[in-house]
């Protein structure tokens, strides 16, 4: 638990930094991560790019795969999945094109992307850390409630709540947020070696009290970090206002 969100984000960073640093990356052994969108993560990415900028850590032997994406949106529309890392993360630090694996929303056969998405994770040798963010019903990635925990990449209907939650990036207007997306399963993120959650702000604290007070339960997605054998959440004072 930190203060507020800047500490937290300040945390998260330094962790994520350390664990590269500690994995030490070449081209023969790259670090593949999985990162989230959304408010939450920015803190955190503006953070990393300072360390890169001070030379304490380089992303030129990291592997990135993103959880999710919305389908039907251009690639360059701008609260798009891929328009948000490249603007938040990817164009400061020295990450290679090719390392950098978003979902496409607009691919002709979305359950084929999904697969292709999952394979190349497998091909990589998984997922060494996958920091992720929750909706305030305990969504991680697009795994709205009722998702099963043992879910793979695939076509998501969005929740309603997820919809009004996530109308403030489309100018307040519920009609123009995509009704569907891409996203990455809880089991892709359980698989994960570690996962690291990143949980901030008064309206997140009952996901995070049924997170980590009840059982796990696919009704609250992220829940199912109890069973993950190396999990971490970072939160602030305010997410813990119903623990
Ligand atoms: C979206 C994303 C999630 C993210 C959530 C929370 O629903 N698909 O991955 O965790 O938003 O967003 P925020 O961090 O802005 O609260």
């Amino acid at each position: 638990v930190r203060q507020d969100y800047d500490e937290v984000s300040a945390y998260a960073a330094y962790y994520v930094k350390e664990r590269i640093r500690q994995f030490q990356p070449s081209k023969d052994r790259l670090f593949v991560m999985g990162l989230p969108t959304g408010s939450s993560p920015i803190g955190v990415y503006h953070k990393l790019v300072d360390f890169y900028k001070s030379g304490d850590v380089s992303f030129e032997n990291v592997v990135t795969f993103n959880m999710d994406e919305y389908v039907g949106l251009p690639s360059h529309h701008p609260q798009s999945y891929h328009t948000f890392m490249w603007n938040h993360l990817f164009k400061h630090v020295d990450i290679k094109k090719e390392n950098v694996h978003i979902l496409d929303g607009n691919a002709e056969d979305l359950d084929e992307e999904c697969r292709r998405f999952e394979a190349k994770i497998a091909e990589l040798g998984g997922i060494e850390l996958f920091l992720g963010g929750i909706g305030p019903d305990g969504h991680i990635a697009f795994n709205e409630p009722g998702s099963s925990l043992t879910s793979r990449t695939r076509v998501k209907t969005l929740a309603y709540e997820t919809i009004i939650a996530n109308a403030r990036f489309f100018d307040g207007e519920v009609a123009k947020v995509p009704k569907l997306a891409l996203t990455v399963g809880v089991a892709t993120v359980m698989d994960a070696r570690e996962v690291v959650v990143i949980i901030t702000g008064a309206h997140k604290a009952i996901a995070l009290a049924k997170c980590i007070e009840e059982g796990v339960n696919h009704m609250w997605t992220v829940s199912s970090i109890q069973m993950h054998p190396k999990s971490l959440i970072v939160c602030d004072e305010d997410a813990t206002l119903e623990l």
